[in-house]
């Protein structure tokens, strides 16, 4: 049983997450339910924590080991900041499907304080915040969205006479572990592209003393953030990093990797305008300035709204909202000079690979079987002589 120390000589053994949850209201089946969800999401992570090929092609039932640690763990604590952003990497949590992982890792298990979704606001706000920091020192999660402005002397951003970085630095220094949700948070985002007015920085420039798990997209996908923390929870331990502090398992294989236009691509049959044939009959959108060749994220097999679309399935290029500088590199809706005769996948690529079909796996399941029109037509199209192809241009 977990204990968090002596208190007047007596240990104090802290409440489990089972425990907290049936104080809660939560019966032993929903219980088990919840177990079996965070099991599918740990399945995302299988791949690489089991670390065996072998392992790789059949998706390992998790949901005893899950039990065992719900059962016997304390709950973990998570504070969540808001600070130069939209908001929209809390709007995709809030718009996620229910009920999910999401719902439950966030709504039922964890949240102590996210500034935006927080019902208090003033000085209320303020004083859970710090109170909630101090509760448990050295034991929570915390999340940060939106960019962190370091111009003006903090003037850009400041709240209860305290600026953002201090702010950050500040809840960063009690935090057991640092989750910058967000391509704002993770590189600057949209905030940083020039000419940088408030000289927006990432929270890995602000916090230099701990490890940072960079969760980065326009916004971040939601499964991919809780799907973090209920593996920390579960395993205790964080997911390999790449050198961009992005988990290998969702960022190790690029979005044209998986793309259900890549058989278009591959027969060479791209959109040139956004109304055209090509486009509606759903062909390769590299040439209206696609960057899914060089963008590295699980968009294309996890998705949103519980696995319904993304980007490229709803007719829109890809724009790389999830790769540092994204905004001022090269232009939107213009053709990428990108080499794409890529090499075979390499072993990181293939569990990479493998962990985020295993995560779409998830996402249908939970979704039901919906028909993926466009799917179908992509599979068919390189044969589908009555299609009209245009012209190619801009690459050989
Ligand atoms: Fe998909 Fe873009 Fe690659 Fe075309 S270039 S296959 S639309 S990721
Ligand atoms: Fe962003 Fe491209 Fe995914 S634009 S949401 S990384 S498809």
């Amino acid at each position: 049983m977990p204990d968090s120390g002596a208190r007047n000589g007596n240990p104090v053994r802290e409440e489990t997450i089972y425990e907290y949850l049936q104080r809660e209201g939560v019966s032993r089946r929903q219980f088990i339910k919840y177990c079996g969800m965070v099991a599918g999401a740990m399945g995302l992570w299988a791949a690489p924590v089991l670390n065996g090929s072998a392992r790789l092609l059949g998706k390992p039932d998790l949901t005893e080991e899950v039990i065992r640690a719900l059962e016997t763990k304390p709950r973990l604590p998570v504070i969540w900041l808001d600070i130069q952003g939209c908001g929209g990497c809390t709007e995709a949590f809030a718009g996620s499907q229910s009920p999910t992982l999401v719902d439950l890792m966030l709504d039922r298990i964890s949240i102590d304080f996210h500034q935006m979704l927080f019902a208090a606001a003033g000085s209320q706000a303020e004083t859970a915040l710090w109170e909630a920091t101090r509760t448990y020192a050295g034991k929570y999660v915390l999340v940060v969205e939106g960019s962190i402005p370091t111009g003006g002397e903090g003037a850009y951003c400041a709240v209860a006479g305290r600026s953002a970085v201090d702010v950050v630095r500040e809840a960063a220094a009690g935090a057991d572990v640092i989750i910058a949700t967000g391509s704002c948070s993770a590189f600057g985002g949209i905030a940083r592209a020039t000419p940088d007015p408030t000289e927006a920085r990432s929270v890995r420039e602000i916090v230099t003393d701990k490890p940072v798990v960079n969760i980065p997209g326009c916004p971040a996908i939601p499964e991919v953030t809780t799907g973090t923390i209920a593996r920390y929870i579960v395993f205790g331990t964080l997911p390999e990093l790449d050198d961009l502090g992005r988990p290998k398992t969702f960022y190790g294989t690029t979005i044209h990797d998986s793309c259900l236009r890549r058989p278009f691509h591959d027969a060479g049959k791209f959109a040139r305008s956004f109304d055209d044939e090509g486009a509606r009959g759903g062909w390769c959108l590299y040439e209206l300035g696609c960057r899914g060749p060089t963008t590295y994220n699980a968009c294309a097999t996890l998705k949103w709204g519980g696995g319904l679309s993304f980007p490229i399935q709803s007719g829109h290029p890809c724009i790389g909202c999830s790769q540092p500088d994204f905004w001022d590199d090269g232009g939107l809706y213009q053709a990428q000079s990108v080499p794409l005769d890529r090499p075979a996948l390499t072993t990181v690529g293939m569990a990479a690979g493998v962990g985020a079909l295993v995560g779409a796996a998830v996402a249908a399941a939970g979704r039901g079987r919906r028909k993926r029109v466009h799917e179908a037509r992509a599979e068919s199209a390189p044969e589908a002589e009555s299609t009209p192809e245009p012209e190619r241009t801009g690459r050989g």
